[in-house]
């Protein structure tokens, strides 16, 4: 079966999808019968290109590093990203635009046009998923196609689709993780005698990091994503103000120091648990004993441990995460989505 795929944010990781779906063409038509076509690419700033007869991907992503704008590509004009999703004739969006922590806007416009058109629609963005789930969900059922949203937390790391596919009838009672990649590289350069200011900007360095690390450093980014693992696995629709959030700014270099000499490391830890019948989402740096799972997590890698009523912890490591593991996160939404029954 043929694909029409729309790409609606071409930033790093709309870019490495395009990279990796080009690299898994053979692995896609061979494994699951798939072929597909790019016919859409969008941006906020540098224009937009439809060609229904597909885009030269390789050509698109030589024009974007030089900062040439999409417009030359294009068969078809569009006005906006609304209209882009309008005329790209797709049969899926990937909607990889920047996460807006307070309202999910414009994902969820975006990701509610393009159901409302007959597409299957797979994100990393965490906005839609805590702002508009349950609404972009039964959208997406009311119109027989998959809204998916896997590289959201820990990448393409399976979590949501664990719970989906293989552990039908579990229920998740907490968990606690680690799940800010930038945080956790900034506190493991801090222990090697790093300040807090070229930590932060090592990370800016390596692209892990935004010109503003205060998504990061404050906490949000953490907080977005309990909050998303919330809503889709726990049933409860917390929202990133609702979490309880300290970031890692007033953690000093002789904190660290004081605390590696009695054995302890700093890290920020997710979690969410229910207290007095309510479930309470919390982020904050915590000591971390040697005998924990989550003392030997370095750097960029994340981990979560789940408390189910099934099992006994189950704990999901993701070594050295980055553009090309949410890349893949959004490639096997692509799959589940069009060989879903
Ligand atoms: N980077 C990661 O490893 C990672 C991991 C997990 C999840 N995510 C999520 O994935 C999404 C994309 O991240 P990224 O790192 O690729 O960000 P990025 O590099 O900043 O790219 C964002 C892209 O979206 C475009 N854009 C902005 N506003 C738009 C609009 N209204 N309509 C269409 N396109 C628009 C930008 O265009 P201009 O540059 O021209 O404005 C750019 O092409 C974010 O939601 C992020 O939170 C990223």
């Amino acid at each position: 079966m043929h694909y029409k795929l729309a790409l609606l944010g071409f930033g790093n990781v709309g870019r490495t999808t395009a990279e990796l779906l080009l690299d898994k063409q053979t692995d896609l038509k061979e494994s699951y019968g798939i072929t597909f076509s790019i016919t859409a690419i969008a941006t906020g700033s540098k224009g937009r290109a439809i060609n229904p007869a597909g885009l030269d991907i390789p050509k698109v992503l030589e024009a974007t590093r030089a900062g040439a704008a999409l417009e030359q590509f294009s068969l078809v004009s569009s006005s906006d990203s609304l209209d882009f999703i309008n005329k790209s004739g797709a049969d899926v969006l990937f909607e990889n635009s920047p996460v807006n922590y307070a309202t999910g806007q414009p994902a969820i416009d975006h990701i509610r046009a393009a159901l409302n058109l007959g597409m299957h629609v797979v994100t990393a963005n965490k906005g839609p998923v805590v702002h508009a789930w349950h609404d972009l969900k039964a959208l997406a059922k009311s119109k027989q196609r998959q809204f998916f949203h896997e590289a959201t937390v820990m990448d393409g790391a399976p979590i949501f689709s664990l719970f989906r596919g293989a552990l039908p009838a579990a229920k998740l009672r907490s968990f606690k993780a680690i799940l800010n990649s930038t945080t956790n590289l900034i506190l493991s350069r801090m222990e090697n005698g790093e300040s807090f200011d070229d930590s932060v900007k090592y990370a800016q360095e390596i692209g892990i990091a935004e010109t503003d690390p205060a998504g990061d450093v404050d906490g949000w980014d953490a907080a977005i994503k309990i909050a998303a693992l919330a809503t889709v696995l726990m049933n409860t629709p917390l929202k990133p103000a609702e979490i309880e959030r300290t970031g890692i700014r007033s953690i000093t270099p002789e904190m660290i120091r004081a605390a590696r000499t009695e054995g302890l490391r700093y890290k920020l830890i997710c979690s969410a648990a229910q207290e007095q019948g309510v479930l309470k989402g919390k982020v904050s740096p915590e000591l971390i004993p040697m005998s924990s799972p989550f003392y030997s997590v370095e750097g960029t890698t994340s981990i979560i441990q789940f408390q189910t009523d099934v099992l006994g912890d189950l704990t999901l490591i993701e070594s050295d995460p980055g553009p090309h593991t949410t890349a893949y996160g959004l490639l096997a939404d692509f799959v589940h989505a069009v060989t879903a029954g």
